[in-house]
């Protein structure tokens, strides 16, 4: 059956636009003027379980694209069934400045080595090439927008599919940095999250330790163990990066298993060196090292859920696993839920083609096309 759904790219812009700022884009899109293609809803007994949550698909957004409640309600309504909003402070944050994303020159897979990889300008000709490197910080808005935009950004969702809030901990001179994550999940819960994911992996965070927590089992399982005990009966979710060491990711899942957590996400984005054509660093100075995102890094998000899936069924640790990283073509979902996925999830590459989500459903014979 031939397709019936509108190209998205490379005919038209990503729908977050790279050229300005984290808030422009937040206040201004999501950029999408394309159509709504008709969903033929799978019936009740197809839907999958998902934290307790029934739901349509195993297919997600996971934190980043969907920066409010706007954005929520577009991937709604393009098909994705897991909808998660980007992380939140305890207390409104600054982003980064522009640029924020950028084209990388790699072709194929991220190299294994930490060689530094170079900046381009030029978009990719195609989706698997699609290769592209991000710094935002984290930043967020204040607690009392985020309860009015979350709440909002749930009642978009229609019924089959659950709203995930990323979280994540401040550190800030004289507080408790482990208390903070609690203080954040809480107003995640509070604003109606069905889901919550803590985030414990993000590279762009320079030398906090927010950003590397995932690679420490006990300081892992500690915050778990607190945000679990205050969110009560709301499954929690812990997002990982990258780890090659099985030992340690074996370490790492048991203590958040241990700790309660019902769930694991990986892979964040990949930090390695980016330089411009003057041999700079293309993101500017200070943000020599950002996260690496896109078609290069499915081969990594792949082996991680590989690994633990492995390790959740040797260790019977009874987690869900969300799988995330590289999904830049329809196919690439199915690739993610064969290796062991629960939950397949795409960041950049819904970005670019919007579209990602209705062209899985379509291929697998769930959506009609008038
Ligand atoms: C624009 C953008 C912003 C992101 N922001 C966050 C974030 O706030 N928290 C988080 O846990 N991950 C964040 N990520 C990482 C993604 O959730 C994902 O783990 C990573 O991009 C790999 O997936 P991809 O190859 O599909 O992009 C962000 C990614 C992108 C592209």
């Amino acid at each position: 059956m031939a397709s019936s759904l509108p190209l998205w790219f490379p005919d038209h812009p990503p729908i977050y636009d790279i050229q300005k700022s984290y808030m422009d884009n937040a206040e201004e899109g999501p950029f999408f003027d394309g159509a709504y293609p008709e969903r033929t809803l799978p019936p009740k007994e197809k839907w999958v379980d998902f934290l307790g949550h029934k739901i349509m698909s195993p297919l997600g957004v996971p934190a980043g694209p969907l920066l409010n409640s706007k954005y929520i309600a577009l991937a709604s309504k393009l098909g994705f069934d897991v909808l998660t909003y980007k992380t939140i402070r305890s207390a409104a944050h600054e982003t980064h400045s522009v640029p924020n994303m950028i084209y990388i020159d790699v072709n194929g897979q991220l190299p294994r080595n930490e060689s530094t990889l170079h900046q381009t300008n030029k978009q990719p000709h195609d989706m698997e090439h699609l290769a592209v490197t991000n710094s935002f910080g984290m930043g967020c808005y204040d607690p009392k927008y985020l309860l009015k935009d979350i709440a909002k950004a749930k009642a978009s969702l229609i019924d089959g599919q659950v709203l995930n809030v990323s979280v994540v901990g401040t550190q800030r001179p004289g507080e408790d940095f482990i208390k903070d994550f609690v203080k954040t999940a809480l107003l995640a819960k509070e604003a109606g999250a069905d889901i919550i994911t803590v985030n414990f992996s993000c590279p762009n965070v320079g030398k906090h330790t927010e950003g590397s927590i995932y690679m420490d089992p006990k300081t892992s399982g500690d915050i778990a163990t607190r945000i679990v005990k205050t969110i009560g009966d709301v499954p929690l979710v812990v997002k990982l990066g990258y780890m090659e060491d099985r030992a340690r990711l074996t370490d790492v899942l048991t203590s958040i298993a241990r700790a309660g957590a019902r769930g694991v996400c990986g892979i964040n984005t990949i930090g390695r060196k980016v330089t411009n054509a003057s041999g700079a660093p293309a993101l500017g100075v200070g943000r020599e090292t950002s996260g690496i995102c896109g078609g290069p890094i499915r081969s990594y998000g792949l082996e991680f859920v590989k690994n633990a899936r492995d390790i959740i069924v040797t260790e019977a640790l009874g987690l869900t696993l969300l799988g995330v990283g590289g999904v830049v073509k329809p196919e690439h979902f199915d690739e993610y839920l064969s290796a062991g996925a629960d939950i397949a999830m795409s960041a950049t590459g819904m970005m670019w083609n919007p579209y990602l989500a209705m062209r899985w459903h379509e291929m697998h014979n769930v959506i009609i096309y008038d």
